[in-house]
């Protein structure tokens, strides 16, 4: 199942680079929450506090608190758990090239040390299935390379290796920007899918892709939240006069 992310005043740095600022909000658990703004607000940055990716980055530092959940995972946990806890999928698909399709989607459960073979078929098969690709690939999952399949395919694998350690939270960064139409109405249907089971916060550029799959939706600018609202109010009759200038498309 799902659980909420809740941030409290977080703030992120690239070097002497303020990138995040005082950054507060309650994301709900099993909804997708979108998060929209222009180029260099610090949409990616902001995702990757909420898996600590940030901070793989030497000269990246944080301040603030995250709880996934009961989890504060900032607070006496180990990035690795929180990595497994809160899936990540990205831009470009980046399926392990040379690995088979079965392997990369038992990659991070063999990782973890699994070892039983006929439950890591069963894994494979449904995390396979969730991400709506099982029927594509079920006759050549261990002859066929992660390389070898479209992007729109590439990109549900690695949605499908997401899944299969049995994350509670999805994080995507623009997971369709890179995909045809009918590719990336593929990835929205999903969305709409996985909801039930997980919480999922999507960075995207394309407004009507917002609207179509989130129940709400965060405006960023230059490091600040400016407006935090169910989807539906962002577009129709937003508060902040920033953000209906960026719906209008009058900057951005
Ligand atoms: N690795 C990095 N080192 C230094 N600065 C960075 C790094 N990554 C991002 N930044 C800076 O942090 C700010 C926010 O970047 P971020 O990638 O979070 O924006 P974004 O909203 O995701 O943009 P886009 O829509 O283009 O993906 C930008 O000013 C960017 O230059
Ligand atoms: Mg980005």
């Amino acid at each position: 199942m799902g659980v909420g992310i809740e941030v409290k005043e977080l703030n992120a740095w690239y070097g002497e680079t303020h990138t995040l600022r005082s950054i507060s909000l309650k994301i709900p658990a099993n909804h997708a929450t979108a998060l929209i703004g222009p180029s260099g607000c610090g949409k990616s940055t902001f995702v990757r506090c909420l898996n600590r990716m940030h901070e793989t980055n030497p000269i990246a530092r944080v301040t603030g608190s995250v709880k996934i959940g009961d989890l504060d995972i900032y607070h006496g946990v180990s990035p690795v758990v929180i990595r497994r806890r809160i899936g990540m999928v990205f831009q470009l698909p980046n399926p392990f090239p040379t690995m088979s399709i079965f392997d990369n989607v038992a990659s991070g459960l063999r990782l973890n040390g699994f070892r039983n073979k006929k439950a890591l078929d069963e894994i494979v098969e449904r995390s396979l299935r969730r991400a709506a690709l099982w029927d594509e690939v079920k006759d050549d999952l261990r002859r066929k390379s992660g390389a070898s399949l479209s992007g729109g395919q590439q990109q549900r694998l690695c949605i499908a290796r997401t899944l299969a350690v049995d994350p509670e939270v999805l994080l995507m960064d623009e997971p369709a920007s890179a995909l045809d139409p009918i590719s990336t109405a593929k990835i929205e249907d999903l969305i709409f899918e996985l909801k039930s089971e997980y919480t999922i916060v999507i960075v995207t550029h394309n407004m009507q892709q917002a609207a179509r799959v989130a129940e709400n939706t965060g405006f960023f600018l230059n490091g600040h939240l400016v407006e935090f609202d169910a989807t539906t109010k962002i577009f129709t009759n937003p508060s902040d006069k920033r953000t209906e200038d960026y719906i209008t498309g009058r900057f951005g």
